[in-house]
């Protein structure tokens, strides 16, 4: 799978969502929303999109994304039925050819309309987008909602920003830069924000908005993690070797080069497979990646975003753990007191079920990354 929706993640949280309901504590695991910041066209959008590994953000050249877009995606098993019905039902309805009945969006705007053509939730962005801003290049912090349901999803919130630009143009404010700036800092502040800090590789790393951004709010670079977009457009013999050595900015969780669409496969509306095949190729021969084109690309963006995903739940769950338990204490001393010997019982059980869990789970839950293996359950 090439998208941050890894299928064994999704089993994993759906099981412990499971195992937690089966003993009354709900949503236990609050995945961190994933944002994206940097300059105006630098490719975020771009980004978020082969992320979630569909298509329905609008991108383009200029200031596309003029209010932040709260992304939920949720996920929800497939109900059983016939086979095949899902896929027709939701062609029928929708006239899209990748549409099917368990995937479909909803706006918070629009309650209870449910989007299957993933094009017709473009252009509701879109539209929703000029009803707030009015259509000469206006901006508006007032987010729109968006809810994807899934069965290939994790219940995860992605972020989409209007990108930093300087000088006013159409019916911008005077102070445009301020106002995108409050926009993109209420967003990375959140503790549990993971910060996705987008450059254009044909611009100096230097001057990088997204990075600026990030070092405000994140100066240790705990939860940044940089990308680098456009390696295609780079002048020839030029390279980001430098940059992904650590040798230019470092960061701790580093960078990940990237090769999105461009303008010309969008207006051809190439597919999102197609645009990742070509970046693979891309990396595979390129003189300065190919020795590592490994940790190049999307694929790999995508399994770093899983690995602190998963880094987040196994340094969740010992502390959910130990609430059980103290709280299971608690009430079973209680109702010992009381000549209640059951609950005694129970509480075990209970702890039993999530200790099976945790071994169950224990290598997918270590992965095979040193950073993982670090943190004990
Ligand atoms: P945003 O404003 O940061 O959200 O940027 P978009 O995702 O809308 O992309 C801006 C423009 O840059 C679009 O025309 C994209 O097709 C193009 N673009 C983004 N990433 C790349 C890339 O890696 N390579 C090429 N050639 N074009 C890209
Ligand atoms: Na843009
Ligand atoms: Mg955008």
């Amino acid at each position: 799978s090439v998208n941050v929706n890894d299928p064994g993640l999704i089993t994993l949280v759906n099981k412990l969502q499971d195992v937690f309901a089966t003993v009354g504590v709900q949503n236990p695991i609050d995945l961190p929303q994933i944002v994206v910041v940097g300059s105006q066209s630098s490719g975020k959008s771009s980004v978020l999109e082969n992320i979630v590994g569909r298509d329905f953000l609008p991108r383009g050249t200029g200031i596309v994304t003029r209010r932040p877009l709260v992304l939920q995606l949720v996920n929800r098993p497939a109900p059983a039925r016939a086979n095949g019905t899902s896929k027709e039902e939701a062609e029928m309805k929708s006239g899209d050819s990748a549409a099917n009945l368990d995937e479909w969006g909803e706006f918070l705007h629009i309650p209870g309309q449910k989007f299957y053509d993933f094009n017709k939730i473009r252009e509701e962005i879109v539209k929703e987008t000029d009803a707030k801003t009015g259509r000469n290049q206006g901006i508006s912090p007032l987010p729109i909602g968006l809810r994807i349901y899934s069965p290939n999803v994790l219940t995860l919130t992605l972020v989409d920003l209007p990108g930093m630009t300087r000088v006013p143009v159409g019916d911008q404010p005077k102070d445009i830069e301020r106002q995108i700036k409050d926009m993109i800092l209420k967003q990375i502040s959140k503790n549990n924000a993971i910060i996705l800090a987008v450059t254009a590789a044909n611009t100096d790393l230097a001057n990088s908005d997204g990075l600026k951004m990030a070092r405000e709010v994140d100066p240790e670079g705990q939860r940044t993690i940089g990308v680098l977009t456009k390696i295609d457009l780079m002048d020839q013999g030029t390279d980001v070797v430098d940059i992904l050595a650590g040798r230019i900015i470092p960061l701790r969780l580093g960078y990940v080069p990237v090769v999105n669409r461009g303008q010309r496969d969008i207006d051809s509306k190439k597919a999102i497979s197609a645009a990742l095949e070509h970046e693979k190729q891309f990396f595979e021969e390129h003189r300065a990646y190919r020795n590592k084109h490994a940790y190049c690309g999307t694929p790999y963006l995508a399994r770093k975003l899983n690995m602190i995903l998963m880094m987040h739940i196994k340094q969740t769950l010992p502390e959910i753990k130990g609430r059980i338990a103290s709280s299971l204490q608690k009430y079973t001393a209680e109702l010992s007191s009381l000549g209640d010997s059951l609950l005694g019982n129970s509480a075990n059980i209970i702890l039993n079920i999530i200790t099976e869990f945790c071994n169950e789970y224990r290598t997918v839950l270590e992965g095979n990354n040193q950073e993982l293996s670090s943190i004990e359950l």
